[in-house]
Formats: structure tokens, C-alpha cells, sequence
């Protein structure tokens, strides 16, 4: 590890230091072949070089934020926005005019647009199709075949995402096709970018054909569905609509792409991201049985016999702590890239104009500094008299600031619900060829997952 002090570009400015250089870097490759081989592991280990250190990925250097404090000011900081390896890898689904990836004013007003939907007043509207999927999966499972977590998980994440949001008929006997086109990007995705390998992914071999497909047929089907909504003459109070009539900065209607670019820039992050979680969740109910006993007795305390309504979800408070708890150990966004526009500090270092900054939900929720027994899973951190302990920005797996996630309390209610209805109908065990090793891509999930559903 080194340390330089660097001398300011503004004359007068206060003399700040170069970040450390990260231990374990290799000539050549830096420290990129630790984060190809195991990135938890290794981003989990780097704050014992520093709060900011430099890391070396070939040619280039980034910063990697390790501190809860720090990881905060750089999401609530507008001297740093998104862009960087990650968002570039992912350009070719999310489009440049989508929410998940504009900045500045474009980026503002397009929140704007998409925060009435997502706000917590909007979400009741939500709850009988909640339930409804939930109470679904449970009739799909009665029957006690094997479960491929992966393929349920995903299913019932993209049919919630877009029943809720992009209401209509016409979307039931698309959702199958969003659920198959998803799950070729998402693998395809995480190969494009852990292995740039650029031109040779537009070589006509099977494997990119098919990501080919499936990248046009997901376009296809966002155009079908703006199309027949526009058709049907309906305005549902939904997120589809809200787009639809959305204005740009001044007055006049938004464009086509962007209309586009959103409903991509939503259905996506919003069916992996809940998919991963619903993967993790399962996998904690079996290998946690305890925890399903518990949910089934609060179930039973505050609903009874009838089945979960949505109004019953503030009240599953260890229900929901479960899904926190979940959501600190295996963050479904479990890394995150920004770049500086300008030259900053940061911790009292030097980060330079153009750097490309990284750091782990993933590595923060699970650092010992911040946890007692953090490996552990342990819901009841979470009680009103314990979470006072946790440091500020030390559990934020829906990020803070003006990109933080818009779905926080649609996803929360969703997860907690869902958790509710099948914890208390089944338990859970892994059966031979499931494996629950981390699958680290551009979201964090257990690797196949299958798991046999026993009748409580
Ligand atoms: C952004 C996590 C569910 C839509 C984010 C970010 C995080 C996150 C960490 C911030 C990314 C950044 O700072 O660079 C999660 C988790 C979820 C979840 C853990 C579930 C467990 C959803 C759902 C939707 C959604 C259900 C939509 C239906 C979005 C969008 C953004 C975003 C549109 C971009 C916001 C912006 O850049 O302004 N999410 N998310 N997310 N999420 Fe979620």
C-alpha cells in the first residue's frame, strides 16, 4: 500500500492525499482478476487498506468507497453521477433515455414523471394484485414437484412489476415472453460484462443470436404494449399513463424513444432486482426453518384464518424484518459505479475529475464494524431498540439520494407480502442439484436454486 500527497489543481486549496493502493494487485491485470474471481470477497476485504483506496483494472485506476460515511456522500453528492463500466455494459437494454440511466435536468424531470406511482399513498392500489400473485404461487407449488427458484422467482417478480404498473389484459400472455427475454439478457449481460470481449460478441455463434433475440423481442414487446394501450383509449391511474402524458421541459409531449426507454428502464431493474431477493428469501426460509415457524405464528396472531390482505402488512413486523435482514446479507444490487465530474474530496482525499468510483452495498451491510455477529442472520437487529446501533448509510440496499431506488416501499410491501403468504403455507428444503453459491452478475443471487415446497 502507498500513500502521495497530491499538490491541489485550485491554487490556496488544501493539500489532500492520493488514495492507497489496494493490496494484492498482479502486473498487468491489477487488481481486476481478483474481482473477476471473487469479487465479495475481495471487495468485503478492502477496507482494511483504507476508506478510499485505488484500484488497478488493467490500464485503468478506480476508487473504490469502503466506509458507510463515505459510500453516503458519494450517492447524495452531485459532483458524482451515473456512468462508468457498469452503466456502459448495460446501455444496450436500458437505452440512454431512460430514468435509470439519465442524469442532470433530463434525469430530474423523468423522477418527476415516474415518482407519483411509486409514492407510498399510490401503493394500497397495488395490493389485491399482490396478493393475488402470492397466493398464486402457493396454488402453482401444491402440487410438490421441484421448484426451479429461479425460474418462479423471476416469473412472479415481472408479473407483479408489470400488472402494477402497466395495468390492462393485454399483459398477461406477455409477461411469459418479458420473464424468457429477461432471463437470456440478465445471463447474457453479466458474461458482457465480466468478459468484455467486445467485437467477438457480434459474431453470429448461438449463444449471441439468442441474445440478439432476445433484446429485440423485449423492444418489440415494450412497442406492442404502447401500442395497444394508445389503441384501447384507456387511461388507467398507472405508471404507463403517467409516461404517456408526461410533457418535457417545455410542454410538449415526451418522445417516442424516451417513452421507450422508460418502460425498458423500469420493467428491468424492477423484475431482477425483486426476482434476486424473492431467490434469496427462499433460500433463508430453507435453510433457516425457525424463522418460517415464526412468520406462520405472526401470521396466525394478526390475521387469523383468513387469507393476508395487504392491510395486514404493516403489522407483520417480523415478517418484515426478515426481508431486511435478507436484504443486508444479499443485497440484490450489490455494487454500484458513479464517475466524478469534477475534481473532488473524499475522505479528506484527491479524487480526480473523469475517476470512476465503485463500492458494495454488499461489502457495507456485511462489514463486522458495523454488525455484532454480522455474518449471522438475525432478524431481530432490526427491532426498534436495536437498529439505533447500526451506523448512518450502513444499510441502504435501496441506495440514498436522488438515485435512490423509487421502488423502496412498492418493493418492501411486495416482498413482505409475499413472504407473509408462503412461509405460512409451506417449508422449504434444497434437493439435489440446487446450488446456493452466490451468482455474482449485475445482480447478486444464489446460483440454481431448487427447493421442494412441504404443506405446513
Ligand atoms: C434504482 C435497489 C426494486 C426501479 C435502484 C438503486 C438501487 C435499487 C440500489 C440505485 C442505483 C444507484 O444508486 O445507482 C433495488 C432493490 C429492489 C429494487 C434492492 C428490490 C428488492 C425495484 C423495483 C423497481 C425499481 C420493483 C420498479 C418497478 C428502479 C429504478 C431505478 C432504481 C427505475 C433508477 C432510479 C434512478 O436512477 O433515478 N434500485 N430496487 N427497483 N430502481 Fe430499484
Amino acid at each position: 500500500m502507498t500513500t502521495e500527497s497530491v499538490r491541489p489543481e485550485t491554487p490556496g486549496a488544501p493539500v489532500l492525499r492520493e488514495p492507497p493502493l489496494a493490496g494484492g494487485g498482479v502486473p498487468l491485470l491489477g487488481h481486476g482478476w481478483k474481482l473477476v474471481r471473487d469479487p465479495l470477497a475481495f471487495m468485503s476485504r478492502l477496507r482494511d487498506d483504507g476508506d478510499v483506496v485505488r484500484l488497478r483494472l488493467g490500464p485503468k485506476t478506480v476508487y473504490a468507497v469502503t466506509t458507510p460515511a463515505l459510500t453516503g456522500a458519494v450517492a447524495l453528492s452531485p459532483d458524482y453521477i451515473i456512468a462508468g463500466p457498469l452503466w456502459e455494459s448495460l446501455e444496450s437494454l436500458l437505452g440512454k433515455e431512460g430514468v435509470a440511466t439519465a442524469n442532470g435536468p433530463l434525469h430530474r424531470r423523468q423522477r418527476r414523471t415516474i415518482q407519483p406511482a411509486f409514492k407510498l399513498e399510490a401503493i394500497p392500489a397495488y395490493g389485491p394484485i399482490m396478493t393475488e400473485e402470492a397466493y398464486a404461487l402457493v396454488e402453482r407449488w401444491r402440487s410438490g414437484r421441484v421448484l426451479d427458484v429461479t425460474a418462479e422467482s423471476f416469473r412472479v417478480a415481472v408479473r407483479v412489476a408489470t400488472r402494477c404498473l402497466m395495468r390492462g389484459s393485454y399483459m398477461d400472455a406477455r409477461t411469459e415472453r418479458i420473464c424468457a427475454d429477461l432471463a437470456t439478457l440478465f445471463s447474457g449481460m453479466y458474461q458482457r460484462m465480466v468478459v468484455p470481449l467486445g467485437p467477438l460478441y457480434k459474431v453470429p455463434l448461438p449463444a449471441n443470436r439468442e441474445f440478439n433475440r432476445a433484446l429485440a423481442d423485449l423492444h418489440l414487446l415494450v412497442d406492442e404494449i404502447v401500442a395497444d394501450r394508445r389503441a384501447s383509449g384507456q387511461k388507467p391511474d398507472d405508471l404507463l399513463t403517467a409516461l404517456l402524458e408526461a410533457k418535457d421541459e417545455n410542454g410538449e409531449p415526451i418522445g417516442e424513444q424516451e417513452i421507450h426507454d422508460q418502460v425498458i428502464a423500469i420493467i428491468t431493474p424492477g423484475s431482477e432486482t425483486i426476482g434476486a431477493t424473492i431467490m434469496s428469501l427462499l433460500l433463508v426460509l430453507a435453510e433457516h426453518p425457525e424463522l418460517g415457524g415464526k412468520i406462520r405464528d405472526e401470521v396466525e396472531t394478526v390475521v387469523g384464518d383468513r387469507p393476508v390482505a395487504f392491510d395486514d402488512v404493516r403489522k407483520l413486523t417480523y415478517t418484515a424484518n426478515v426481508v431486511t435482514e435478507t436484504l443486508r446479507l444479499y443485497p440484490a444490487v450489490w455494487i454500484l459505479t458513479r464517475r466524478a465530474v469534477t475534481e473532488t474530496e473524499l475522505g479528506g482525499y484527491r479524487i480526480p475529475r473523469g475517476a470512476d468510483l465503485i463500492y458494495s452495498p454488499y461489502a457495507v451491510q456485511r462489514d463486522h464494524r458495523s454488525y455484532g455477529r454480522h455474518e449471522e442472520f438475525d432478524p431481530d437487529r432490526w427491532l426498534p431498540e436495536r437498529v439505533k446501533d447500526v451506523p448512518k448509510y450502513a444499510m441502504s440496499p435501496f441506495s440514498v439520494g436522488n438515485r435512490k431506488c423509487p421502488s423502496d416501499h412498492f418493493s418492501m410491501a411486495e416482498l413482505t407480502l409475499l413472504t407473509a403468504v408462503v412461509a405460512s403455507a409451506y417449508r422449504f428444503e434444497q434437493v439435489s442439484g440446487s446450488d446456493a453459491r452466490p451468482r455474482i452478475g449485475i445482480t447478486l443471487r444464489p446460483r440454481r436454486l431448487m427447493l421442494r415446497a412441504l404443506p405446513r
